[in-house]
């Protein structure tokens, strides 16, 4: 196995709440179970997943600063500080990985407000709208990224 498969997958606040969130807009599963999927896509395309999920925004300032060395490439959903989150925007550019944006749900077609993503231009690409089946892209896509 490749040394450069090593993807970590980060969500931020709110997404750990999923199974309580409004299953038409996000889908019915848990998080936990949104973890495991994602795991069994990483592990078929021979990428070795990593997870953090956290409620508190300068947590997910810190662990970008601290992912240099421990990862390859990240997998994004920042939950709703994607659309005005400045401080996580600077730390993913800090991290200087390639970075996919991934949303459960179309922002482009919700309100107004999720329409603004402050990562989407420092990230390689941005998978919206596709559930859960939507990180299977952004790990293919990430896969292609590391030439792996
Ligand atoms: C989300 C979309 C955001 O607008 C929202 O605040 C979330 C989840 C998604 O995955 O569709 O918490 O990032």
């Amino acid at each position: 196995m490749s040394s450069r498969n090593r993807v970590d997958i980060v969500h931020g606040v709110n997404l750990d709440m999923l199974g309580r969130r409004p299953a038409e807009i996000y889908g019915s599963l848990t998080f936990d179970q949104l973890e495991q999927q994602i795991a069994g896509y990483a592990h078929e395309l021979d990428l070795e997943p990593r997870f953090f999920q956290t409620n508190h925004e300068g947590m997910l300032v810190e662990h970008l600063h601290r992912v240099e060395g421990l990862a390859d490439a990240i997998v994004i959903n920042p939950g709703a500080w994607t659309h005005y989150a400045w401080a996580i925007r600077d730390a993913l550019e800090i991290a200087a990985l390639p970075a996919i944006e991934v949303h459960l749900s179309d922002v482009d077609a919700r309100e107004e407000f999720r329409r603004v993503s402050v990562i989407r231009d420092i990230c390689v690409a941005t998978v919206k709208g596709h559930g859960v089946e939507g990180y299977r892209t952004a790990l293919t896509r990430i896969k292609e990224e590391l030439d792996l």
